[in-house]
């Protein structure tokens, strides 16, 4: 394993430039879930391997990171991991079932099961393989490209940890909030608290960019998000920033994703992120007015567009830099690559929002 900790000098820092809102030649683009099953090199490799154990391996990990990198002219790659690996280490079972998705077969039915949880966590100790993978990745990518690590938001976290899994309305985790809001606060702190150990431990391992996903945002309204999601999602910026400063790192930029979250788009520009993620509900013109000068957008191509013919995603990638700019902008995705897709589109995408 390589552990050193000097890694090869960055070749294309646009996706930092463009976080840190300065001048870039092009707009830099990567998708979520641009490591996944719509490519085959990625299925052969599941194939022999459970989800959980490429996470915990660090050569597969980096492996599995590597490939749309390989494939693409993208200008990210983004750690292969899942945001479920924290409940697992506050000792939660989580499955990943083929066809159905995450499953924790003893979900948090009550306050009294908070006591179940495994805390504090030891990040290092518990989640430390992901350190590892993040290490070797920055290794293996020769300063091609920067390394996005990322991690679950408290309340998209606790969603799962409560419903045991995906849910379509999130009712039992939401009933949490409504009846019992001060263990929903008590759980939402402590995750908070592993999720800033988490971040910091990520970039401490090389993470150039820290990417929080709130994809269950569009589950509250702006009074839930308001008393429960965002004061956790503040926190994870300013103790992140405080965490790396305290050990003499330098900052890193960082991204919030809520998706759904377009009725708090002002407030999360306010959040302490540099760059907020859209999804493909909202408007870029009311989504820039929303969240002033201040900020780098990211997004928001309806992920269901890749399913054009590929002079259209071509098309498509050129329209986003129309309409959000040519600075403080990054393409992406409104949500994740869908395992049906042609890898194509991606190449289209990339080609499209390159050449625009
Ligand atoms: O390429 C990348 O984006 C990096 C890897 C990554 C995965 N999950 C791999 C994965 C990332 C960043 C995630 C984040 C994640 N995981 C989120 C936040 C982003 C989002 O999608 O909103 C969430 C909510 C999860 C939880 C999760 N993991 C779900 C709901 C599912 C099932 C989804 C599905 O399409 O079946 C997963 C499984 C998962 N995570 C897969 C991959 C490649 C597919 C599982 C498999 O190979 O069997």
């Amino acid at each position: 394993m390589v552990c050193s900790m000097e890694f090869p000098a960055l070749k294309n820092d646009r996706l930092l430039r463009a976080a840190r809102g300065e001048a870039v030649d092009r707009v830099p683009v990567w998708v979520m879930r641009q490591a996944g099953r719509y490519l085959p090199e990625f299925r052969e490799l599941r194939q022999k391997h459970d989800f959980f154990t490429i996470c915990r391996t660090p050569e597969l990990a980096a492996e599995i990171t590597l490939q749309p990198v390989r494939r693409f002219d993208l200008d990210a790659a983004i750690i292969f991991s899942d945001i479920l690996v924290v409940p697992q280490a506050l000792g939660m079972v989580v499955e990943m079932r083929a066809g159905v998705g995450p499953m924790l077969p003893a979900p948090l039915v009550e306050p009294g099961d908070l006591g179940r949880l495994v805390t504090p966590v030891d990040v290092r100790a518990q989640l430390g393989y992901v350190a590892r993978a993040i290490t070797l990745v920055r290794h293996r990518l020769e300063g091609r490209v920067p390394l996005v690590g990322f991690s679950g938001a408290p309340w998209t976290l606790m969603a799962y940890m409560v419903e045991g899994g995906g849910s379509k309305t999130q009712s039992r985790a939401k009933a949490w909030l409504y009846r019992h809001p001060e263990a929903s606060a008590r759980l939402l702190g402590l995750l908070t608290d592993v999720v800033v150990d988490y971040l910091v431990m990520q970039a401490e391992a090389g993470a150039q960019l820290l990417q929080v996903f709130e994809s269950n945002a569009e589950y509250l309204g702006p009074d839930t998000f308001r008393e429960f999601a965002l004061p956790c999602i503040r926190q994870v910026s300013e103790r992140v920033r405080a965490g790396l400063a305290q050990r003499g790192l330098p900052p890193v930029p960082m991204t919030i994703f809520a998706k759904g979250a377009h009725y708090a788009l002002q407030e999360l520009a306010g959040s302490g992120y540099e760059v907020v993620g859209l999804d493909w509900t909202v408007d870029p013109g009311v989504a820039r007015a929303a969240v002033g000068p201040g900020v780098t957008l990211q997004g928001n191509l309806d992920p269901c567009a890749l399913y054009a013919p590929v002079e259209s995603v071509r098309e498509r990638g050129a329209a986003l830099v129309r309409s959000f700019g040519r600075q403080r902008y990054i393409a992406n995705l409104g949500h994740g690559m869908y395992p049906d897709m042609d890898p194509a589109s991606v190449q289209a995408l990339v080609e499209g929002v390159h050449g625009a």
